[in-house]
This record gives C-alpha cells, sequence and structure tokens, in this order.
C-alpha cells in the first residue's frame, strides 16, 4: 500500500463547522499527572495518537493499570511514589519528545537505571538539555555520545533543591524540571523563559505547593516536595496545534469559512492568531470559558485577501512554535517580504522544520532567504503553483506532512506527498477532516 497522497486540485467554496481531537501536550500532561495520582483519573476527548499511546505504554510499564475505551480512559493511579520499578526495564517514548523529556522527571528517584529509547527522528534530538538539570537533583545519566537517545537515568533517594535557568523557552525541559522538583526535599527555583503552561496550570488546579511570579519574558517557579496528587478527571480541550492546518486552509482558499469548536487558547499557546492576525487575517474568538485553568474558545475563520508580510518579533516565537511551517504558507501569499527570527529551535524538532520550511516554499517556487536561526520569504497576492512536487519527510515529520497538505489544497500544483502515516503522531483523523471539508 502507498503511503503517499496525492492532491492535483484546489479546496475552495466551503462553509463548514469542523470539531478537533483533544490537545496533545495536555493529554500527555494529564496521562502523567493521573499516572503519580492516589486513586482513579477519568478523561474525556484524550486524544489517542501515537504519542499519547506511547504515553500510557510507558506508565502501563510501571505498573499502572489503565482502561482506554475510544476516548475514554481512566488511569488508576497509585500514588506519587506508586512506580513500580523492576530491573532493567526499558520505555519507549517513540516520537514523542513531550513525552521522552517529561517522563524523565519522573523518574528521577527510580532505585535502578532505566533506558529511555525513541524512533529514528527522537533519536536525533537533544536530550542533554533535560539530563543537565536532571543531574543536578542527584541522577545519573549516560546518553548516546553525550547528547541523545538511547540514555540511561538512575534516579536517587537523596534529591537536592536546584536552581534552574531555562533560557531556551523550552516547555518540556521546564515541565520535566518540575516533575523533578515535586520529589526533592526543599524548594526548587526554575527561572523559565516563556513557554507553554500548562504542566503549572495543573499543579495549580491541584493545588500543589507551586508559586509563580511573572515579568515580561520570564517566569520564576518555585516548587516544592509534595506528597499527594488527588485523581484528576478532565475533558481534554481540543489542539490549536491541530486546528492551526484549518485555520491556514481557510485563510488561504477562496469564499471560504470555517467553524472551529472547543479550542484551548491558552495565551501561551496562541502565537498563530496573533501573527496572523497582523497579517490581515480575519479570525475570531467566540464562546470564550475557562476549564480548569485552560482558556477555550470556538474559532470563527474567513477566506482572507490583502494579506500583508509580518516582521515577526521574536517574543511570539514560543507561543507559535508547532504552526511557524503553516505561517511562512500565509507569508508566501502576503504583499512584501515576511522575517522570522530567533529561530534555531525551529530545527531541534521532530525534523529540522526551519530547513525544511524553506524547502517546501523553494519548491513551490517561492524566493526564501535561510540562515540557521531565521528565514525571510518573498511574498505574492498571486501565489499559485502550477507544476509537480514531491515531498519527501526524511524523518516523517507530521507536521511537514499536514503542512505540504494543506499547501497543495490551498495553492494548486500537482502534488505527490510521501509519510502519510506520520498523520497517527498526534492527528489520526487529519485526512478524514479534509474530505469531510472537501465534500460540498
Ligand atoms: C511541547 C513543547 C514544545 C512543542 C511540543 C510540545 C510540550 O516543545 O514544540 O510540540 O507539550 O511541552 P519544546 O518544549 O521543546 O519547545
Amino acid at each position: 500500500m502507498t503511503n503517499a497522497i496525492i492532491v492535483k486540485k484546489k479546496i475552495e467554496n466551503f462553509n463548514k463547522k469542523i470539531f478537533i481531537p483533544g490537545d496533545k501536550s495536555l493529554s500527555i500532561r494529564w496521562v502523567l499527572f493521573s499516572s503519580i495520582a492516589t486513586g482513579i483519573s477519568k478523561a474525556k476527548n484524550l486524544l489517542l495518537s501515537e504519542d499519547v499511546l506511547a504515553a500510557i505504554d510507558a506508565i502501563k510499564k510501571l505498573g499502572i493499570k489503565v482502561n482506554n475505551n475510544k476516548n475514554n480512559c481512566e488511569i488508576y493511579g497509585k500514588g506519587i511514589n506508586g512506580y513500580r520499578y523492576k530491573k532493567n526495564l526499558v520505555v519507549n517514548a517513540k516520537n514523542s519528545g513531550t513525552l521522552g523529556r517529561l517522563i524523565l522527571g519522573l523518574f528521577i528517584n527510580s532505585p535502578f537505571p532505566i533506558k529511555l529509547i525513541g524512533d529514528n527522528s527522537l533519536s536525533k534530538r537533544d536530550f542533554k538539555r533535560i539530563a543537565e538539570p536532571l543531574k543536578k537533583f542527584g541522577a545519573k545519566f549516560t546518553l548516546y555520545k553525550n547528547k541523545t537517545l538511547p540514555l540511561t537515568i538512575c534516579g536517587s533517594k537523596n534529591l537536592r533543591p536546584i536552581y534552574f535557568n531555562e533560557n531556551k523557552g523550552s516547555a518540556q525541559v521546564k515541565s520535566s524540571v518540575i516533575f523533578a522538583a515535586m520529589r526533592a526535599d526543599g524548594e526548587t527555583l526554575i527561572k523559565a523563559k516563556k513557554s507553554r503552561n500548562h504542566t503549572e496550570l495543573l499543579c495549580k488546579y491541584l493545588k500543589l505547593p507551586i508559586k509563580i511570579n511573572k515579568s515580561k519574558n520570564y517566569d520564576f517557579i518555585k516548587i516544592r516536595k509534595i506528597k499527594k496528587i488527588k485523581a484528576l478527571n478532565y475533558l481534554i480541550p481540543s489542539d490549536i496545534s491541530s486546528a492551526a492546518f484549518f485555520i491556514v486552509l481557510t485563510a488561504l482558499s477562496k469564499n471560504s469559512k470555517l467553524e472551529i469548536k472547543n479550542i484551548n487558547i491558552n495565551p501561551t499557546r496562541i502565537g498563530i492568531i496573533k501573527i496572523l492576525k497582523k497579517m490581515g487575517v480575519s479570525i475570531i474568538l467566540k464562546n470564550k470559558k475557562k476549564y480548569k485553568g485552560e482558556l477555550i474558545a470556538d474559532i470563527f475563520i474567513k477566506s482572507s485577501e490583502n494579506l500583508k508580510a509580518i516582521n515577526c518579533p521574536s517574543n511570539l516565537n514560543s507561543g507559535t512554535i508547532d504552526e511557524f511551517l503553516l505561517i511562512f504558507l500565509v507569508a508566501a501569499r502576503a504583499k512584501g517580504i515576511s522575517y522570522f527570527k530567533d529561530l534555531s529551535e525551529l530545527n531541534q524538532k521532530e525534523s529540522p522544520r526551519l530547513k525544511l520550511g524553506a524547502k517546501i516554499l523553494r519548491n513551490m517556487g517561492v524566493k526564501v532567504k535561510l540562515t540557521n536561526s531565521s528565514i525571510k520569504i518573498h511574498g505574492n497576492p498571486g501565489m499559485i503553483v502550477n507544476k509537480k512536487i514531491e515531498i519527501k519527510n526524511f524523518l516523517k515529520d507530521h507536521r511537514v506532512f499536514m503542512t505540504s497538505v494543506i499547501a497543495a489544497y490551498c495553492f494548486g500544483g500537482n502534488w505527490k506527498i510521501h509519510d502519510k502515516d506520520s498523520i497517527k503522531t498526534s492527528f489520526p483523523n487529519f485526512l478524514k477532516i479534509i474530505k469531510s471539508i472537501n465534500e460540498n
């Protein structure tokens, strides 16, 4: 069976309402928090993608019972020290940086070495960034070539609290250190460059001993040892990073409108909305409500003409980090030269996305100037594609595949896009939703 899709025809003239699966960051965090809670935690609308299923498999290996029926999931937590650590344990984080990094924070007190492995893409990613702070608590690590997976972590009984300056804006690193700090005697202080704050919001909702002081670019997080986490029932809101594909599809298609229900619009995640509004896209958020510390809304979006280029302020980078490939497509249709900078972190994702974004645009015939941390995109409001394009996605990056599909439906041309299976990582029904929009 082929694992490529062919797209030969633009999509236009649609007026639809869609539902997006649960947020990936929240789904993984819910699994991990529930695994160390006391009692049965229940979730609805849990994202059932490979990343989240890998998280469920990981906690099962640690002796935690899970009942997973469609997207109702129950986790039988046995308390903060309830993991059953065995000798020679191997945990496979597959494609998930979030799982691989966060779970290391929970292993900080493991009495035996645990081996962490991942797929080809995850095995190329930086784990030194997580080993360094976790070593300061007292854990021991061996990393392949001092930097990557496979790695081994061995925890300690005598964990020291630490001071940690997180200056990459990585929520994964910050969250892992928060998990480790929950087990250390005394108070850990993290100076964290702004990044998504779901872990902190969950800690607050669960009334864990966390204090946060905010400055313009940094959060100062103090966290103390915890004794107990109560079970956590959660209706997972839908993922803005998945909704983003359809926001851009609508903005770049003719005579179209879309309503996307119940999206998590946590202020640390909505860089895409801020950037697209600055570029002239019509987006309205309605029915805003709070849910367990998170903010949720319905998103209304229309086809947008007269798009303007942007000189993107880098303080929007962390809140947009998973959506830049899509924003680059909007820049290709905008009037003028767009500039995105301080984006070296984008090359640290499931594949080097800044480079791959430039590659997709160049294939389409867009003029691009790329450095290791920035990209200039020469936009053209009349931009269409009328040639053959083939996208080979060597690390099977789900967002590269889905962005290419959106480009094909918005700009035209004759596209062959490989590695369709990659959508299972974060958005298994992506192509079904495209199909439902395409059926007028
Ligand atoms: C995530 C954090 C981000 C993001 C990833 C999910 C999270 O990564 O790119 O898709 O759930 O914490 P970094 O923390 O490495 O920036």
